[in-house]
């Protein structure tokens, strides 16, 4: 529940501390000039004062993604976002590589390859799939504790020489937190040491049974090295994305997630996002995380300048006036004004949450705010 001050409340309504003590004394109310009150006697005393409520609170910025639900006939269907999790040097990175190869737009003229944190294969039917390059296993869990729920379905990579490894069994964890479905690609089968059905058993002792067992789990065995098996993960993977039936409304101004965020000379803030829904577009002001900007210029995944984003895309936003943080949530809004209003309010919340972890008192963190 949102909480404010009578301090706060006060130079808020631009009213005397005493006098906001006094209102809240008529209404039983015993509160001094640090104490906390909540929301709803706070807007009491605001209508009290004669003066509008208006609540910017987290859930009336984070609306862009879980809240606001779009009406069904405005829902179109969606490519899936993929995130690959599993063990050290498993084939992660080699089976991203060897996917992204894939690509049948990555032939195309012009188009040049660039490492972003995230990127879309164009299969030979025009079916899309995006996946997205997290660091690691931390990096998942800390965007899903930002409110980014980015992914639709994790692959877990198993280097079938190795099996079950003890960052496979803490990707199954994230996975299942997150309540992701799982497909696992067994890796390596290149090697003389593979051994599949190895793989397949271990699964069973952390309940995931694949379908060969009689379970609904899906997995394949591919190499990453000899390129052998891709299309049939990538013929799972949208099979598993069917099952989900996976929807957006492109129609909308868009919400999303940052996926990664760095200054780059030159350029400013560099900003991968992930259009979740909506359609993001050049010249839109959006807020992300404490940060808010102007879209100046927003690029594909391989560096090429476009004017808009539709869902479950992956894009390069400039224009950005600070850093966000990985698994941001974004929310293009209507106006600068609104973009400040909500990101002072959250530089003003994240400023008390550090206060409060510092342990200092309500006072020295009113005063620390002047
Ligand atoms: P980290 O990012 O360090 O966790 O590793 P990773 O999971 O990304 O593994 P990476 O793709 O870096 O591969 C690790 C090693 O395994 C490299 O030497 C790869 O060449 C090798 N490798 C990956 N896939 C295959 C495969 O299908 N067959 C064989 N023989 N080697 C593979
Ligand atoms: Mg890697």
């Amino acid at each position: 529940p949102e909480a404010i001050t009578v301090q706060e409340l006060a130079s808020r309504m631009a009213e005397r501390g005493a006098d906001v003590i006094k209102a809240l004394m008529k209404m039983g109310v015993m509160a001094t000039i640090n104490q906390t009150i909540d929301a709803d006697t706070a807007e009491l005393i605001i209508g009290e004062f004669g003066h509008t409520v208006r609540r910017v609170s987290a859930a009336d910025v984070e609306v862009g993604l879980e809240g606001d639900s779009d009406a069904d006939e405005t829902l179109l269907s969606r490519p899936p976002v993929v995130t690959i999790m599993g063990h050290v040097d498993h084939g992660k990175t080699s089976l991203l590589d060897a996917l992204r190869q894939t690509d049948v737009a990555a032939h195309e003229a012009g188009g040049i390859t660039q490492h972003i944190g995230a990127y879309q294969v164009t299969l030979p039917t025009g079916k899309k799939i995006t996946f997205i390059d997290t660091p690691g296993h931390a990096a998942f869990t800390e965007m899903r504790a930002r409110g980014a729920n980015v992914t639709d379905i994790v692959v877990l990579v198993v280097a079938a020489d190795d099996g079950i490894m003890p960052q496979t069994i803490e990707a199954i964890h994230h996975a299942k937190a997150a309540k992701v479905p799982i497909i696992v690609a067994i890796n390596k089968m290149d090697k003389p040491g593979a051994d599949s059905q190895r793989v397949r058993r271990e699964l069973l002792n952390h309940e995931l049974v694949t379908e060969d067992l009689g379970g609904d789990i899906l997995a394949v065995e591919v190499s990453a090295k000899a390129k052998t098996n891709l299309d049939k993960l990538e013929e799972t993977l949208l099979l598993q994305a069917e099952i989900l039936d996976l929807k957006a409304n492109p129609e909308r101004q868009a919400a999303g997630a940052v996926v990664e965020a760095k200054v780059e000379r030159g350029r400013g803030t560099v900003a991968t996002l992930l259009v979740q829904k909506g359609t993001l577009k050049v010249g839109d002001i959006f807020v992300a995380g404490a940060e808010w900007g102007r879209v100046r210029a927003l690029l594909d995944d391989r560096g090429r300048n476009i004017e808009s984003a539709g869902p479950a895309t992956p894009v390069e936003v400039l224009g950005l006036q600070g850093t966000p943080l990985a698994g941001d949530v974004f929310v293009v809004v209507d106006s600068e004004a609104r973009a400040r209003e909500i990101t002072e309010f959250r530089l003003h919340r994240q400023r008390e949450k550090l206060a409060a972890a510092a342990g200092r008192s309500t006072l020295e963190q009113m005063f620390s705010k002047i």
